[in-house]
């Protein structure tokens, strides 16, 4: 029942800090990560030669989120694959390798296909779901159920971000036997048991976010830039605008702004830059000042507090949103974009 909302996916946004939840519900200790589908299977997966996350559309997103930090807790190069373009090449997937396939219904066909190309190559194949019971479940050789609750809206949101919250829990398992990364892993977990509330706290900009959109109406085109931990955050934003707002939108990495999208700048584009705290927190400030050179017209996620920081607040507007751990800040900075459209 949609309740209160008008749409089930206005009430999927506003339930996230109770999926988030049951997402983790039993599953984090005081400093360790149980995930039950998983322990079997953890020194393969550590002694694999790479990792393979497969999906499609926000699912893809939500695994490119959680790429830089099981890198990074992990030591295993992630590759990432769109799961038709994987089919399209017939890419070569080995013994080796663990494919993580993730999908909230269980049941997207490119999905299933590569996981058939994926066991016909002999890979571990790991799934990622929201659906007990799917082929998804049925048909990987192991994998954790995200338990955000059943997903009606067609555009993917409680689901996006619980993916990511098990992405890093995942992450944080596979890791456990890695000393150098101990303190690191305590500190996500420790975050991560607060995300819930912070979730609550940014899901408070609703009301300033719609005026956002609001002004945003006449426009044409959206960009996003992102960048690290936040680039699937822009393509995610960018993805709920085009399918929500039916909007053209377009997230970018904020690397690749001076290699040609900085000729499409103007007064008139509004572009979104998220510009959080973390490592990247500088270069990100000077892909700002290069917009406002260019009299981009911005919008600015910022952390809180960090306002005064976006540069000329007359030619710019900003978002800020409550910090959390770098590598969790994408649970956080999507919901502003989730809540928008
Ligand atoms: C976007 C959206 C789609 C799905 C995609 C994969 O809001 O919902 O992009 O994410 O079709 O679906 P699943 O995750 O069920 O495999």
């Amino acid at each position: 029942k949609k309740g209160n909302y008008d749409h089930f996916m206005q009430k999927e946004i506003h339930e996230q800090p109770h999926s988030l939840t049951t997402t983790m519900r039993g599953r984090l200790k005081d400093n360790s990560v149980v995930l039950g589908g998983l322990k079997d299977h953890l020194k393969t997966i550590r002694h694999s030669r790479r990792i393979i996350f497969i999906g499609c559309g926000t699912s893809y997103n939500a695994a490119l989120a959680a790429r830089p930090f099981l890198e990074e807790l992990s030591g295993i190069p992630v590759s990432m694959e769109l799961a038709s373009d994987l089919l399209d090449r017939q890419g070569p997937i080995y013994r080796e390798d663990t494919a993580v396939f993730v999908s909230q219904s269980g049941e997207t066909a490119d999905t299933l296909l590569a996981l058939e190309y994926a066991l016909e190559n002999g890979a571990l194949c790991v799934g990622v779901t929201n659906t007990v019971g799917s082929t998804l479940a049925r048909k990987t050789h192991c994998g954790v159920h995200i338990n955000a609750g059943c997903e009606i809206g067609v555009a993917s949101t409680k689901a996006y971000t619980s993916q990511i919250v098990v992405m890093a829990m995942m992450a944080l398992a596979i890791g456990a036997d890695r000393i150098s990364t101990q303190a690191r892993r305590q500190d996500i977990i420790n975050d991560l048991s607060s995300l819930p509330s912070k979730v609550s706290e940014v899901l408070k900009l609703d009301g300033e976010m719609r005026d956002l959109a609001e002004s945003l109406i006449q426009t044409q085109s959206l960009l996003v830039f992102g960048r690290g931990y936040n680039y699937a955050t822009a393509l995610e934003g960018a993805l709920k605008v085009k399918e929500v707002a039916l909007m053209h939108s377009e997230g970018m990495l904020a690397g690749e702004m001076k290699h040609g999208p900085l000729a499409l700048v103007d007064e008139t584009l509004p572009i979104i830059v998220i510009a959080t705290r973390d490592a990247c927190f500088s270069k990100q400030q000077s892909v700002i000042q290069q917009l406002h050179a260019r009299k981009g017209r911005l919008i600015v996620m910022c952390s809180k507090g960090d306002a005064s920081t976006v540069g000329p607040m007359e030619s710019c507007r900003v978002i800020e949103v409550p910090q959390v751990a770098d590598c969790l800040q994408p649970v956080i900075n999507i919901i502003p974009l989730q809540v928008s459209p």
